[in-house]
């Protein structure tokens, strides 16, 4: 009787146990699970976006609006390609869609641009060390028949004040969006992944704008010191700051007019060559910490 009533105790013992155990594992699973928030890969056209895409396992395609989200996995971590669209007002959407959506640890943002920098060459890659949108600007003050003088515009804050852009002095400065330091560290710890041209750090210019005046790309270049200009990362940094998320913007040089590089298509996918193996690094440094 005695030895019943022990071995009954043991199997009580061992199921509380057994219990205990699957809690605390399940709780673990959880909390793995919760850790690990989407890394989001931005890409503006087809071909700044798919080829990323389709090196992602088990991807799930999800649409909202024109905005498609390939959720797939890297080295069994999620990740997220987003194919915005070009332009800031699709990038910004997109952006915020995707953030209320996936809730992602960090974002970057990806794609071709053009040179601002007569150093920099096609295929040379530019990390965003800061962001900044170059359409943002005022006017000076000129009356009907005094023409138009573009050089004389200043830069316009539009997150200085919830005030009038136009006549509060304090926006009348540049908005740079700097980029994060965990993200910076680890695309600049893969650099020489990148063997079609160097990986500098540099200043990323963004507007609704293609411009192919050498004067006005040195006007920006002197007056902002950017180093490439594209149509989307500043919109992105913006929401990705409203937010608090970590953010990076990684942009290729596709063309450049101030040292006659002629456009090649052929360099999205060489950036998103270059930004798997950022994101590769990003993961292995989440997953050691
Ligand atoms: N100026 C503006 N955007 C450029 N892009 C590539 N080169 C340039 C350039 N010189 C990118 C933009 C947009 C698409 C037209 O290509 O980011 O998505």
């Amino acid at each position: 009787m005695k030895k019943k009533l022990t071995s009954l105790a043991a199997i009580a013992a061992l199921s509380a146990a057994m219990l205990a155990g699957c809690s605390s594992a399940a709780k673990l699973e959880t909390k793995a699970e919760g850790a690990q928030k989407p890394i989001l890969i931005q890409g503006p056209m087809p071909i700044e976006a798919e080829k990323f895409a389709e090196r992602l396992d088990k991807v799930k395609v999800e649409k909202s609006g024109n905005f498609v989200f390939y959720k797939g996995k890297l080295d069994k971590y999620p990740v997220i390609v987003a194919k915005t669209g070009k332009g800031m007002e699709n990038t910004a959407a997109a952006t915020a869609i995707a953030i209320e959506k996936y809730d992602p640890a960090a974002i970057i943002n990806q794609g071709t641009s053009g040179g601002h920098d007569p150093s920099l060459n096609v295929y040379d890659i530019v990390l965003g060390e800061r962001t900044v949108n170059i359409g943002s600007l005022k006017t000076g003050h000129l009356e009907e028949g005094e023409g138009i003088e573009p050089t004389n515009w200043i830069p316009m804050d539009l997150m200085a004040s919830e005030g009038s852009a136009g006549e509060d002095p304090d926006a009348e400065k540049i908005r740079y969006y700097d980029g994060d330091e965990n993200l910076l560290a680890a695309a600049n710890a893969v650099k020489d992944k990148h063997k079609k041209g160097k990986v500098v750090e540099g200043t990323i210019g963004s507007a609704d704008l293609w411009n192919n005046e050498v004067d006005r790309i040195n006007w920006f270049h002197e007056n902002y010191g950017t180093s490439v200009e594209e149509m989307e990362g500043a919109a992105a940094a913006q929401i990705a700051g409203a937010y608090d998320v970590p953010f990076l913007g990684i942009r290729i040089l596709s063309n450049n007019k101030t040292n006659g590089g002629q456009y090649d298509p052929n360099t999205a996918a060489a950036n998103q060559d270059y930004v798997y193996e950022v994101v590769k690094q990003y993961i292995s440094e989440i997953k050691g910490k």
